[in-house]
């Protein structure tokens, strides 16, 4: 009977959802989720800034993979702001709730310039890169110097 028992404990530390609708047991864990997307946003931004500035070699295949990593990557902060009390922690500014289909629609953009770079890695066009790169990589700033404390 070992093997029930272990099988039902780890599904009690798995099944976390507490939330309907989601992932998050409550608005801290939801907090750490969304910051730590933006971490992996910003590693992967990184090494393609660094190629594309020429601080290292320029790698298509490198550049295909954090591309194709973005594409997911930027689709998965945002659900992490909707949840109860999840505008209270964090370096979320209160701003982003008063003008929440603004901070949306710049989502949305973020996600849309994400795709586009993934089009431009695929094409294996390096002018098409870097112009896909400069675009996505400029909604970062816009965006926190609105919204991040
Ligand atoms: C639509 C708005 C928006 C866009 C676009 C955006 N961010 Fe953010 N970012 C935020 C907000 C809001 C926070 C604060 C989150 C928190 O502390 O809960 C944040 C936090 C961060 C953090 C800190 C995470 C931590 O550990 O606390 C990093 C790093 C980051 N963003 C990187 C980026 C990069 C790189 C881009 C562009 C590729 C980007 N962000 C685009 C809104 C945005």
């Amino acid at each position: 009977m070992k093997k029930p028992l272990t099988a039902l404990l780890c599904l009690a530390v798995l099944s976390v959802p507490a939330i309907a609708g989601n992932a998050f047991v409550d608005a801290e864990d939801s907090i750490e989720y969304r910051q730590a997307a933006f971490q992996l946003i910003r590693h992967n931004v990184g090494d393609i800034a660094a190629m594309v500035k020429g601080e290292i070699n320029y790698d298509a295949a490198r550049v295909n993979k954090r591309a194709t990593a973005l594409a997911t990557l930027t689709t998965l902060p945002w659900e992490a702001f909707s949840v109860p009390g999840a505008d209270k922690g964090g370096n979320a500014k209160a701003a982003i709730w008063q003008n929440l289909a603004d901070f949306t629609s710049r989502s949305e953009k973020l996600i849309a310039d994400a795709a586009t770079l993934k089009v431009a890695a695929d094409s294996n066009d390096q002018a098409e890169v870097r112009k896909a790169f400069g675009n996505f990589a400029r909604n970062c700033k816009a965006c926190h110097d609105q919204y991040k404390e």
